[in-house]
């Protein structure tokens, strides 16, 4: 399959050029922009390198790509590896190949209009650069052609070419008078000062599109239908009929992975395992049980140790002691019940990592991105030890969320899995404060079901879609706290319950989600009517930053 490298020297638009491409049908890998490169990275299918955007300077720290990028050979067509240096991978490429990049007295920020020269590039009789008419190849003149005279981008850059490298001209200019837009008179070589891969740049696709498709001739190969031939076949061959075991928490990633698992295998192998810790939502693991039971699971392993988990948590209030207890158990339990199931060694463990969960795990994708997971995930013996054997498989490591959702989609996941909200490992314990009991849990599973439940019977303020689609992630907290209220004639005291729900789009930031009033209202009203202890409901208006989405 066609593939376009991209090196990664931190820009934070590094995942969206990686996103436009992919979107446009050609796959995408973000590596280390300093990454050595084997000449088994870079053919035969890589058509083409992308040297993206950086924090640093050229001049000051920041790194540069193996020198390998500009003699690689390609096998096809061309014979020279097409190069598109974006903002700082272009003034790289310029400071690598012999020009000069010096600092701006002011940074060039936002929105910026480019104009395009070389009126006779689009007539085939050369560009004009200065004084000089230049002849230029029919793939750059294809590619310049694509470009409107003028047109506006978007810039974020305090460096500038202050002299081009031998063999490159200048093609635009920004409305400012630096280089915007560069390419080598022979060799598929191109550098944007700007971004196109951002949505405020007018024609980016256009742009990334001759890129991909007229320089580097990539065919259109990255579609759903093509991904799943294509892991049926390696599913097959990594487990070559050896049993496959995958830990199943009913979120969308693993659901999803088991599905994959057992469209590619015979049921009989997939072995699927899910632990009901006692911490998880109301009716959770029948939920659970029959999606993977409709999805074909044969052997379904459903553990329940809720009785465990709450004895462990006992007269535990320390969010931090909570949760380290439930990890260490998670692996005793994990373990215990792994070998009870009495596997032949051979048997590999598949895990629904993520594309990006590698990137910000920085397994070799990726140096600079965020982490998420990290302090949330416990390393489990169980894993490192499969992955040092080598068993692991991951059938969704190279996918986006929002594509593993469209491959849920084709292998008839439930709809309620495929867009359901984010869930933490360790369950309800992040969302009773103070002890957990097994009351609280059903005090809590009682109002976080009626909210959720409400979300999707409710609309949106535009009437098209559900509270429930358009928030990212709700639920209901349980206070350690009694408040006073009225039952009759009588004081009561009752639970205080908290509800949040929040914008986002990958958790490390959140926005509260403007509820109307009305709404709210009329929620809590059924949660304290339906929940008799529960005397009080709120409604949690923080941002992350600088509170964080669970309230542990
Ligand atoms: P915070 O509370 O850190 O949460 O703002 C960010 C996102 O991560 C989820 N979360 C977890 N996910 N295991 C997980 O898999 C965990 O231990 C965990 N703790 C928090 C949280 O629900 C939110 O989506």
């Amino acid at each position: 399959m066609d593939k376009i490298l991209i090196l990664d020297f931190g820009s934070q638009t590094t995942q969206l050029i990686a996103r436009r491409i992919r979107d446009l049908g050609v796959y995408t890998e973000i590596i280390p922009g300093d990454s050595p490169l084997a000449d088994n990275i870079i053919a035969p299918d890589v058509k083409g390198i992308i040297l993206s955007g950086s924090p640093e300077s050229v001049n000051g720290k920041g790194a540069a790509p193996d020198r390998k990028i500009y003699d690689c050979f390609r096998v096809n067509n061309v014979d020279v590896m097409p190069l598109l240096g974006i903002c700082y991978g272009l003034q790289r490429m310029t400071h690598d190949l012999g020009g000069k990049v010096e600092s701006l007295q002011h940074v060039e920020y936002g929105r910026i209009e480019v104009k395009i020269k070389g009126q006779g590039s689009k007539t085939g009789d050369g560009i004009e650069s200065g004084e000089k008419k230049i002849k230029i190849s029919g793939l750059t003149e294809k590619f310049l052609s694509r470009f409107k005279d003028s047109f506006t981008a978007w810039m974020s850059h305090g460096d500038t070419l202050t002299e081009l490298a031998p063999g490159f001209y200048e093609y635009g200019t920004s409305a400012t008078g630096y280089s915007a837009v560069v390419a080598h008179e022979q060799k598929p070589w191109f550098g944007l000062q700007f971004h196109p891969e951002v949505t405020h740049c007018e024609d980016g696709d256009r742009i990334l599109g001759a890129f991909i498709f007229d320089v580097c001739g990539c065919e259109k190969s990255w579609s759903m239908e093509h991904y799943i031939d294509e892991l049926n076949q390696t599913l097959k061959e990594r487990a070559a009929g050896n049993p496959v075991l995958l830990l199943i928490s009913g979120g969308v990633d693993s659901t999803v992975a088991g599905a994959a698992l057992l469209k590619a295998l015979k049921p009989d192998q997939v072995h699927l395992m899910y632990f009901d810790t006692g911490l998880m939502r109301k009716n959770e693991t029948e939920f659970v049980r029959k999606s993977l039971e409709k999805l074909g699971a044969k052997n379904l392993h459903i553990i329940m140790c809720g009785e465990e988990f709450l004895s462990e948590l006992k007269g535990k209030t320390d969010p931090e002691e909570k949760r380290k207890i439930i990890g260490d158990l998670f692996i005793t339990i994990q373990e215990r019940e792994v070998s009870r199931l009495k596997l032949p060694d051979s048997y590999l463990l598949a895990q629904g990592t993520l594309y990006t969960d590698l990137i910000e795990s920085g397994k070799g994708v990726g140096k600079k991105a965020h982490v998420i997971k990290s302090h949330h995930n416990v390393a489990s013996p169980l894993v490192d030890a499969k992955r040092k054997a080598g068993k692991i498989i991951e059938p969704l490591d190279r996918l986006y969320k929002d594509e593993v959702r469209r491959l849920g989609r084709f292998l008839g996941v439930d709809e309620e899995i495929i867009r359901r909200h984010p869930f933490p490992g360790p369950g309800l314990a992040t969302r009773i404060l103070g002890e957990v009991t097994r009351e609280k849990c059903d005090i809590l599973r009682e109002a976080d079901a009626i909210f959720i439940q409400e979300l999707k019977n409710r609309k949106n303020v535009s009437g098209e879609i559900s509270l429930y689609d358009d928030i990212w992630q709700a639920f209901a907290i349980l206070l350690p706290i009694r408040s006073v209220g009225v039952a009759g004639d009588e004081r009561k005291y009752g639970f205080i319950c908290a509800l949040r729900a929040i914008i986002s789009s990958d958790g490390m930031t959140a926005d509260v989600y403007p509820f109307e009033a009305r709404d709210l209202i009329e929620i809590s009203t059924r949660i304290t009517n339906s929940v008799k202890e529960i005397g009080r409901v709120t409604y949690d208006i923080s941002s992350k930053p600088p509170a964080t989405i669970e309230w542990e």
